[in-house]
């Protein structure tokens, strides 16, 4: 575990289950906050809870957003399945959460957390929400982890699916002055979960990597269905590794904006590489066989 406190928002979701777990293995997780967008809020809550419960993981668990601000409401339903984790039985949680008002966490937590990291895996919805009720968290936080956007999309050929999913929430974190850190799927994409990497989790032979090789072969599976390639993204662990090992990862400062109006590019983020003074850290590269290590060790030591 390093020093770095960790808020969690997400929306689980194969990957963000990996997202918890490695939170909870390098940072000093303080809450999870869930977020409507792979699957429905009750879904994604019960799923954090029974992460929770299966890695012996206790931190407060909020729930947040069942929509997105404006707009449609769009999940993924078709990559992590109806109830958010296809692949296994989903037990019924042990755990409760502690309150349904995300956003309101996510402010008190900022405001009695100094120095506090929130990661945000999923649709920004309880991010934008906690802005809008105290502006100035953005001073008091450390930062803003975004797993989202990219010079392409997976939701629509130029829109990623968390930002896809809610835009107006996303314009409202980009054009805040919290400091933020990006790892779009420029970056995710160099960190997949193959054959070998699941395997090697599934011979830990505990309830837990019982679970999530499960799931990842599950997830796998999925998106060769839909892609036609290996490539199971672990997307959400990325933006956790990207705060509490940054040293593994390349950065550019770059300006991003949020474009909302766009006939075929709503969601998109535009990422000006024209010049590298912009104020947030897009993550470019990184050391993808040490991040996969890590997530293991995740894994194998909850
Ligand atoms: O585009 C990838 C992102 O969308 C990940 O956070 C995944 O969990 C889904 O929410
Ligand atoms: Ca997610």
């Amino acid at each position: 575990m390093t020093g770095e406190k960790v808020l969690l928002d997400c929306d689980p979701g194969h990957d963000d289950v990996m997202a918890i777990l490695t939170a909870a293995r390098y940072a000093d997780l303080v809450g999870i906050t869930t977020v409507a967008g792979n699957a429905a809020l009750e879904h994604t809550t019960r799923n954090a809870l029974v992460t929770c419960d299966l890695a012996g993981i206790d931190v407060p668990v909020h729930s947040g957003a069942a929509g997105p601000l404006s707009g449609p409401t769009h999940d993924a339903v078709h990559v992590h399945g109806n109830e958010g984790l296809d692949g296994v039985e989903i037990p019924r949680p042990v755990r409760t959460t502690a309150g349904a008002d995300a956003a309101g966490f996510i402010v008190e937590t900022t405001a009695r957390t100094p120095s506090l990291w929130i990661v945000a895996v999923g649709p920004l919805t309880n991010i934008a929400l906690a802005l809008r009720q105290d502006p100035a968290l953005t001073q008091r936080v450390a930062g803003i982890s975004i797993m989202g956007g990219g010079t392409f999309g997976n939701a629509t050929a130029a829109a990623e699916f968390n930002i896809w999913a809610d835009p107006e929430a996303a314009d409202i974190v980009f054009g805040s002055s919290a400091p933020i850190r990006m790892c779009g799927l420029d970056l995710t994409h160099q960190v997949c979960a193959d054959g070998e990497f699941i395997a090697w989790i599934e011979q830990l032979r505990t309830p837990l990597s019982a679970f999530v090789a499960a799931l990842l072969d599950h997830y796998a599976q999925r998106i060769l269905e839909l892609v036609g390639e290996d490539l199971a993204a672990l997307h959400d662990p990325c933006s956790v590794l990207a705060v509490t090992h940054p040293q593994l990862f390349g950065f550019g400062n770059h300006r991003v904006r949020i474009e909302l109006d766009g006939a075929h590019t709503r969601g998109m983020t535009v990422i000006d590489r024209r010049v590298a003074r912009g104020p947030v850290e897009v993550a470019w590269n990184v050391e993808s066989a040490a991040v996969l290590e890590l997530i293991r060790q995740a894994v194998a030591s909850a």
